[in-house]
């Protein structure tokens, strides 16, 4: 069909204006392959530019640029108290109180008061599969994903505070995604009939997303005719609430209480009822689930006050006598290991996104970005020549009124899959399976059961690497000689969501290994090649 000439002029002019907001915000070269482009091309290119705020994306740079700048000269040992021990609820120093923040939890759930948000606008760039990192089978015998463990441990835990309370109730999901991951995501849940969940009850919104610069300020071209475009960090979670209207959608649900928390973590206690009894009881506004760091060089940012506010501080921007400091008790003094595992009260939210979020800063992350050069070649460059801007979700912890800290277990809570398996040895699919078979070997030993191996000797309770027979050899060309490798079992959250409602299943029993328990009962799968 050949285009009318009012449509030639209205895209003429279109594309004028275009290249006047272009140039008036410096950001013309963007428009420097225009000619090479299709005429499909141009539409998805304008449509793309249309609805960005230049003006706003130049400030964002100018003060990301600015602060990161005084970050990374300034350390701030001096400035740095950790958390004092009034504010700080402990799974092993607290032992006798955790009923009760439980029981606290569990009757806040069964009032309909407690959400879960679920942070999953990463683009997972480390591990490096083309979909979303929920969607990610870590091969478990029973080969979930990451979404399915989540989604039953809530339908166990509203189970629980069902049973314990005698009144229906949910847990509503808000899945935050981006605009990468949002399609795959929702079809993967539709796929999946959300998992037993009720559809209304989980709700997809979306992120925001902002253009990869180079260090002066020029918007990134990865393609002739497309932006180096990225999710402007977990903290876009403020924005994304106000613009998506969630909060309203919480307030209309009478939520007074929000588990934010990583999709990447195989070990989460989603909606933890500890941990909300906890922040609860104490009236918290803002908490966070911390992991003891145990070693100083440990790469991982420390929950602390700064000038007498609460923030994390990142390992880099502290010097190692302040990271090796010890208490008197012998453990490190910054030890609280952050795990962008959070608690909100909904007035706390509500002011954020109201008040604060417009002040919080972007962070700079220097990148290699692949461009086009201006002759039009692509080019994937060996060191950084660029910049990602994002908030981070830690940033709204200065603005809390009442912060508390709850300390878990890492071998119990936190297991994140970052890498892919062959990158290194941490934090990849390898041994985010091991983790969570490792705990659910726990939880049958604590409920009274063992393992055999096929002569039916006892296997010890801290399996050794072989002798074969014993443990299928469950090899990771990264593990390192001598690694322990867990008895494989793997319990399913529908049966037990932290290790409960075992015993009768367990008790006095003698399991070979693949143990797998399930809502259908329990199986042996002693010859298995998995
Ligand atoms: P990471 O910082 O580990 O990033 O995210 P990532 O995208 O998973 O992985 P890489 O760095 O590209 O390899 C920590 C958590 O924050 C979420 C992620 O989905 C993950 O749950 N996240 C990160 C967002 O929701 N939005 C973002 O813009 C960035």
């Amino acid at each position: 069909m050949t285009r009318s000439s009012s449509e030639d002029l209205t895209e003429t002019m279109d594309t004028k204006k275009l290249a006047e907001r272009l140039t008036e915000a410096g950001q013309s070269h963007i428009l420097q392959f225009w000619d090479q482009l299709s005429p499909e091309e141009q539409a998805e290119m304008s449509l793309d530019v249309e609805n960005m705020n230049f003006i706003e994306i130049n400030n964002f740079f100018q003060n990301a640029m600015k602060t990161s700048g005084q970050i990374s000269q300034e350390k701030v040992d001096n400035r740095m108290e950790p958390v004092p021990r009034e504010v700080l609820g402990s799974v092993t120093r607290d032992h006798e109180c955790l009923k009760e923040w439980e029981k606290e939890g569990l009757h806040c759930i069964s009032e309909n008061k407690v959400a879960v948000l679920l942070l999953a606008g990463g683009q997972g760039t480390r591990l490096g599969v083309p979909y979303p990192k929920g969607m990610y089978d870590v091969s478990l015998p029973s080969h979930k994903t990451l979404f399915q463990i989540q989604a039953e441990r809530i339908r166990r835990l509203q189970q629980l505070a069902e049973k314990q309370h005698a009144r229906k109730c949910c847990i509503p999901w808000y899945i935050m995604t981006s605009g990468r991951t949002m399609n795959m995501t929702k079809e993967f849940f539709s796929r999946n009939k959300y998992f037993g969940l009720k559809e209304e009850n989980v709700i997809f919104f979306q992120q925001g997303m902002l253009p990869a610069m180079d260090f002066n300020g020029k918007i990134i071209l990865e393609d002739k005719g497309k932006l180096a475009m990225a999710p402007d960090g977990n903290g876009g979670l403020y924005r994304a609430l106000g613009t998506q209207k969630i909060v309203e959608d919480m307030e209309k649900r009478g939520i007074s209480y929000i588990h934010v928390y990583c999709v990447d973590n195989i070990l989460v206690k989603v909606a933890d009822p500890a941990f909300i009894g906890f922040c609860s009881l104490k009236g918290a506004d803002c908490g966070a689930k911390v992991v003891e760091k145990t070693n100083p060089t440990e790469a991982v940012g420390v929950v602390c006050k700064v000038d007498g506010r609460y923030q994390v501080v990142e390992y880099s921007e502290i010097t190692l006598p302040t990271a090796e400091k010890r208490s008197p008790d012998g453990r490190l003094m910054f030890n609280t290991g952050n795990i962008a595992n959070h608690f909100f009260a909904l007035p706390f939210l509500k002011e954020i996104v109201r008040t604060h979020e417009p002040q919080l800063q972007h962070h700079v992350a220097q990148k290699k970005i692949p461009y086009v050069n201006p002759q039009g070649q692509l080019i994937k460059p060996d060191k950084p020549n660029g910049i990602k801007m994002e908030k981070f979700v830690f940033d709204i912890f200065q603005f809390a009124k009442t912060f508390v800290v709850y300390e878990v277990l890492r071998e119990d809570e936190f297991s994140p899959l970052k890498n892919a398996d062959s990158q290194d040895g941490k934090d990849n699919p390898t041994t985010a399976r091991h983790a969570l078979m490792s705990l659910h070997h726990r939880w049958i030993l604590n409920a009274g059961g063992h393992f055999v191996d096929e002569n039916g000797t006892r296997i010890p309770a801290i399996p050794r690497h072989g002798p074969a027979g014993t443990v299928t050899p469950e090899v990771s060309p990264n593990l390192k000689d001598g690694t322990d490798l867990p008895i494989k079992c793997e319990i399913s959250p529908l049966v037990s969501y932290g290790g409960e409602g075992l015993e009768h299943l367990a008790n006095g029993r003698a399991f070979q290994p693949t143990l797998t328990i399930d809502e259908n009962g329990v199986h042996e799968l002693v010859k298995n090649g998995l």
